[in-house]
């Protein structure tokens, strides 16, 4: 049945996943609005049928400005600093672009009536506890990110209960595909191997590559975030989306290598990838449950990460290498094992 039009703003509209979502809203004939401050988005992801406006949502006067004059009826919230990694090495600029500026877009939209939001979180709010991790489980959050996001989810919770609108929080999984940021160098690891062999380059992994991660394709989210926007089910509701399979860092190395033409066994000399020191505070597993997805939102796996990287890197090979950006006034801090990958912008 087809949904009823509403006037939805997504904030990280620019971005990779929030551009994704974009289309599905607008083919579904929604007014659709997107704001992006450009910090990790670019144009040629805006849809040209939804109403895109710069903003940078760290900015308190005009994000409440902008609410007050669209009255969003649903927000799926998207914009972020999502680099995880760093966040250690930027709390400051972390916490500004993702617990303030959420407040800053959440405050003004309870004020002018909102409807539901839907956040999206984050899988780091689980910490280090043991896989999988479920959806009754205790935020543990281990890094600067995940603080930032288990605050946003709890700030919701507490603001829903208090002043009363919907809400649904998504916990993806390492989301990738085409349209991911390539220039990137702090985070994204498939993107990041992937512009590496562009440049004709090899890439870095640190520790011994054989930390595990589950890995969504795009198309494997947007349907599942669209729809918790829309169906009642998922009202104050917490959601694991992504994919059961894990897969070591250099499984992922292999296929990138293998999707390139070349032999994962025996790659060119100079693109045979680096080993790195591990980064401080990443976890060694995570992976979800997904019966909670599956039962409430229809969740399937359709797209195999052999089908996803390839899919990628076909769509990589048409944009082109990308020049790595790197952050214009470095890191807060550069003690504590910063990784040289970073310090010294090796890429
Ligand atoms: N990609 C993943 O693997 C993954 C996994 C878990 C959670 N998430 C979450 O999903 C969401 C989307 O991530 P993505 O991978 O598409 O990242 P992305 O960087 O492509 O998109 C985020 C967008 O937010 C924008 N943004 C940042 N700060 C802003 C600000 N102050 N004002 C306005 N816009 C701002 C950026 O320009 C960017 O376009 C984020 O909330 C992220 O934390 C992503």
């Amino acid at each position: 049945m087809p949904r009823e039009r509403k006037r939805v703003l997504v904030t990280g509209a620019a971005g990779f996943m929030g551009s994704h979502l974009v289309d599905a809203l607008v083919a579904e004939g929604h007014q659709v609005y997107g704001v992006d401050d450009m910090s990790g988005g670019y144009w040629r992801n805006v849809h040209p049928q939804s109403e895109f406006t710069v903003l940078d949502l760290r900015d308190q006067e005009a994000t409440d400005a902008y609410i007050r004059q669209h009255r969003p009826e649903i927000i799926f919230h998207m914009a972020a600093d999502a680099t995880e990694g760093r966040s250690q090495f930027t709390p400051i600029s972390s916490t500004e672009r993702n617990y303030l500026a959420y407040l800053h877009v959440l405050v003004p939209a309870i004020r002018e009536g909102m409807r539901k939001m839907v956040l999206i979180s984050s899988m780091s709010v689980y910490g280090a506890q043991p896989v999988p991790f479920s959806e009754e489980m205790p935020r543990l959050p281990e890094d600067i990110y995940a603080i930032a996001k288990a605050s946003m989810e709890r700030s919701t919770e507490i603001l829903a209960e208090v002043h009363g609108f919907q809400y649904t929080i998504i916990r993806p999984h390492n989301v990738y595909g085409e349209r991911q940021n390539l220039a990137d160098p702090y985070r994204n690891v498939i993107a990041i191997f992937i512009n590496r062999l562009l440049q004709g380059r090899p890439f870095y992994i640190y520790g011994d590559g054989e930390q595990k991660r589950a890995f969504s394709h795009v198309d494997d989210f947007t349907p599942y975030c669209l729809r918790a926007g829309f169906d009642d089910a998922a009202n104050g509701e917490i959601f694991n989306i992504g994919p059961r399979e894990e897969h070591s860092i250099n499984e992922v190395a292999r296929l990138v290598l293998r999707h390139f033409g070349y032999d994962p066994d025996n790659p060119p000399e100079a693109l045979r990838p680096v080993y790195l020191p591990p980064r401080p505070k990443e976890v060694r597993e995570a992976y979800c449950t997904l019966e909670k997805a599956q039962r409430l939102l229809g969740y399937r796996t359709t797209v195999p990460l052999d089908a996803g990287i390839r899919r990628m890197v076909a769509w990589a090979k048409e944009l082109g290498p990308q020049p790595m950006r790197y952050l214009e006034n470095g890191l807060e801090l550069t003690t504590g094992n910063a990784p040289a990958t970073w310090t010294k912008e090796l890429m």
